[in-house]
């Protein structure tokens, strides 16, 4: 069988690090990297740490807005599509990447699979939610990560579709929580064990608007602990044309990290803040306090076992909200317990 997976942006190499492994004995697996992230610390050094082969094909699509950015995915990944006539095109996640795979796809009459599929966050204005209820409605199987994604595809008429195989994410956290505990490795410059937050900031709806990134920047620097704020380029660039110095109070700012750097300087630190959606599951896994800045979630189990906080609206809340007590101790695993790339592998090669 030829598996083909198509990534494109630093949260897909993560996915795709367990499933390539899982893959190896079982199937033919081609990658095409379509370059939407392309930035060495975006990018190569996932494939180097997490030993992902070198993808077949690389797009080099770049930056640029939503419609050009998919659509150029788009005509280049149809080409390799129609001269590679793969089982399987494997989606990931919910990124402009996964969109224009899941079109080429669908248009070719490829069976079609999305890993990370019946997430929600029920927010139209953000991307991802657009590029996941698309992906999920055109694929022939979707590989969902938890009990409550299957019953939002369950909702849209995809019960037969779907299958439950557990959180991939989760897969490569453990494994990599065990080279980090064995390699003991440094912490972010300046800090001390426990003694710091880690925080990162990257979606429009936080960043776009100089008035609200200057009020999440104002209650990071007031917060009572140094927070090691994490830059994606895009906070970085606006920060920039917002005129905002993000380098103030309690904030130091620091280039993104590499994976196993980053599961390491969560796991060291008090305290998660972020509008990501993987890192706030990467918290709650390593039990580590995440306030989110977000006015929903599609990892609600970390809200609801009380280890993960929204905070949206009301920013002036956000200082104390980190600074809560610690949460009562879980033992739960609404994740899965880090075998669900194998469980992704079986369902593509037949049963579900
Ligand atoms: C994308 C995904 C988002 C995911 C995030 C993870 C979409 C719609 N969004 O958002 O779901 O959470 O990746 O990081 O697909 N840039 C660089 N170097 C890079 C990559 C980006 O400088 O290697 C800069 C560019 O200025 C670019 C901006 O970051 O315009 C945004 O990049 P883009 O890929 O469009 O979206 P992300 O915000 O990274």
């Amino acid at each position: 069988m030829r598996i083909l997976s198509v990534v494109g942006a630093r949260p897909q190499f993560v996915k795709l690090a367990p499933i390539a492994t899982a893959m190896n004995a079982h199937a033919q697996h081609l990658i095409v990297h379509t370059g939407q992230h392309y930035d060495e610390m975006m990018s190569d050094v996932f494939f180097k740490d997490l030993g992902i082969p070198v993808p077949d094909f690389n797009l080099g699509v770049g930056s640029g807005r939503h419609g050009k950015q998919t659509g150029t995915m788009l005509a280049g990944l149809e080409e390799i599509f129609e001269q590679e006539r793969p089982d399987w095109v494997l989606v990931y996640g919910d990124t402009n990447s996964t969109l224009a795979a899941a079109i080429a796809a669908v248009k070719l009459h490829i069976p079609l699979a999305h890993l990370e599929a019946g997430l929600r966050s029920f927010n139209r204005r953000m991307p991802e939610e657009h590029n996941r209820v698309l992906t999920d409605h055109a694929s022939d199987l979707l590989l969902a990560p938890t009990e409550v994604a299957m019953a939002h595809l369950a909702n849209e008429g995809l019960a037969e579709r779907s299958s439950l195989v557990g959180d991939v994410m989760t897969d490569v956290l453990f494994r990599t929580r065990e080279t980090v505990q064995a390699r003991s490795m440094a912490l972010p410059a300046g800090v001390d064990t426990g003694e710091y937050y880690v925080s990162t900031i990257h979606r429009p709806d936080n960043t776009d608007d100089p008035a609200r990134l200057s009020q999440i920047v104002d209650s990071l620097a007031r917060l009572d602990k140094p927070v090691v704020l994490l830059a994606h380029p895009r906070l970085v660039d606006l920060a920039r044309r917002h005129g905002l110095n993000l380098s103030t109070g309690a904030i130091s700012v620091a280039p993104p990290l590499a994976y196993p750097q980053l599961i390491n300087a969560v796991m060291n630190s008090a305290g998660v803040i972020t509008d990501s959606g993987g890192l706030q599951k990467e918290a709650f896994l390593l039990r580590v306090p995440c306030t989110t800045i977000r006015p929903e979630t599609e990892w609600v189990e970390t809200v609801d076992l009380g280890w993960n906080v929204l905070v949206s609206k009301d920013l002036g809340s956000l200082t104390a909200v980190v600074e809560r007590p610690a949460p009562a101790p879980t033992t739960a695993t609404p994740y899965g317990t880090g075998v669900a790339a194998e469980a992704v592998v079986s369902a593509l090669l037949g049963g579900r």
